[in-house]
């Protein structure tokens, strides 16, 4: 079993490329199977769902060139519309080809989606956005049968913003009849990076980024690129490990708009950022405040980032609450933390964290995706050995982390058992 092993207590010093962004390359990729021509994709991470993504494209009859990070996607010859249920649950992402495929061929069966075990997570408004555009539904235990003779534009008022409908009914919807307008739309960056990809190809779409999204249908989609934006939430780790243990650590290749509810909780309590453009340098702080924060739609704080802060917050002096509001299951490194030495207790989605507490280092567990990558952050800071198991949800969503974390000083490694 492969496990990643740190040695607690190094500075960082050095310098961190941001990769693109996990949740804009999920979702971008299923949408270039819109494209009549061929399609490009730059600065794509190389992670594992992106190799899951390219697995179901070519099942597809789909070609997927690969060079380093740039991807070329061919779907002239694009065929089936039947994606099984081994790739379906092996990540969240694979739902995205329900509206692509819908909106290219009216017709795909797949199986529901899998992705971190963070509570519920349901589909209900990606199917009743493409109900309303016409589809029909054919729905047996997990398997899901979408087809429609004809898609129509229509009016969708999201429930919540979620970012997946979102993106689920615009690329449906880029190819139907009429104007479709999403109201309530979810607002996050990665969105807009989706609908500047399909513009590029001949979508007719305005509004990303805002509340309410315009899509007005065409017949063909042209050949086009697009570069995957920075990965906010990669940056956002990174950013954390630097308020704990950074020395001059530079963060490059981020766009600090999308990072300011972060950025200006942590120089709230007391962490020294220096902002330039594409870039900022972080130094730790020394006596840190504590904090309180609730999980939000962007542009409020990420829930994505909620886990990895939680860490954080046990080395602020004082007690810090952090409400999660977007899932119902997102707190499981605190056991783990807690095993450490963290002074944490959770009641209904909400974590009181007292600080300051030492940590220790220990055997952990990643339970999902960012629980891994705060067990990461803790076993950063903690003293002595810590050894995470479970580790394919961190490769998952960090691109080279262990390789990133090695340049700037921290002792960690790849360790088979
Ligand atoms: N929801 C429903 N019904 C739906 C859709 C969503 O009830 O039809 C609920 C979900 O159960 C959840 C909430 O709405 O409680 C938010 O879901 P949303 O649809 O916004 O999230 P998502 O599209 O499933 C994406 C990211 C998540 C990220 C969220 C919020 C991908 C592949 N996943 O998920 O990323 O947390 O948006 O920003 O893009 C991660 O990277 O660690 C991660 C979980």
């Amino acid at each position: 079993m492969q496990k990643i092993q740190i040695h607690g207590g190094k500075e960082l010093s050095g310098t961190i490329k941001i990769s693109g962004a996990k949740n804009a390359a999920v979702a971008l990729i299923p949408a270039a199977i819109l494209c009549d021509e061929e399609a490009s994709i730059l600065n794509v991470p190389d992670i594992t769902d992106r190799d899951a993504l390219i697995r179901i494209i070519e099942l597809l009859n789909g070609k997927v060139e690969v060079q380093e990070s740039d991807l070329k996607i061919d779907v002239r010859d694009l065929k089936n519309t039947v994606i099984p249920e081994n790739l379906s649950n092996k990540l969240r992402a694979s739902y995205y080809f329900m509206g692509a495929l819908l909106g290219r061929l009216k017709h795909v069966e797949i199986y529901f989606p899998g992705g971190c075990n963070i509570g519920k997570r349901k589909i209900d408004f990606h199917l009743k956005g493409f109900e309303a555009l016409g589809a029909t539904i054919i729905e047996d235990n997990d398997k899901y049968i979408i087809e429609a003779e004809e898609l129509k534009g229509t009016k969708i008022y999201l429930d919540f913003a979620s970012v997946g409908a979102t993106i689920n009914i615009m690329l449906a919807a880029v190819k139907a009849k009429g104007t479709t307008i999403i109201n309530n739309a979810a607002k996050e960056p990665e969105i807009v990076n989706v609908a500047s990809f399909l513009n590029n190809m001949g979508a007719k779409i305005t509004g990303a980024g805002t509340s309410k999204i315009r899509i007005e249908g065409v017949e063909y989609l042209h050949k086009s690129m697009i570069e995957v934006i920075p990965d906010r939430i990669e940056a956002g780790t990174y950013i954390i490990m630097g308020a704990l243990l950074g020395k001059d650590l530079r963060i490059e290749n981020i766009i600090v708009e999308h990072l300011m509810s972060l950025i200006s909780k942590l120089q709230e309590i007391g962490v020294d950022i220096k902002l330039e453009k594409d870039n900022l340098v972080i130094n730790h702080g020394k006596k840190l405040k504590s904090l309180n924060i609730t999980t939000l739609v962007y542009p409020g704080f990420p829930t994505d980032l909620a886990q990895p802060i939680s860490v954080l917050m046990t080395q602020c002096n004082g007690t810090s609450v952090l409400e999660e509001t977007i899932y119902s299951n997102r707190m499981g490194q605190v056991p783990y933390l807690n095993n450490m030495g963290a002074d944490i207790k959770v009641s209904n989605q909400t974590a009181y964290i007292k600080g300051k507490t030492k940590l220790y280092g220990s055997e952990v567990k990643a339970s999902d995706l960012r629980a891994g990558a705060s067990l990461v952050i803790a076993g950063l800071i903690a003293d002595g050995t810590t050894s995470i198991s479970d580790i394919d949800h961190i490769l998952r969503g960090y691109e080279h982390i262990i390789e990133k974390l090695q340049n700037v000083g921290a002792d960690i490694k790849l360790i088979n058992e």
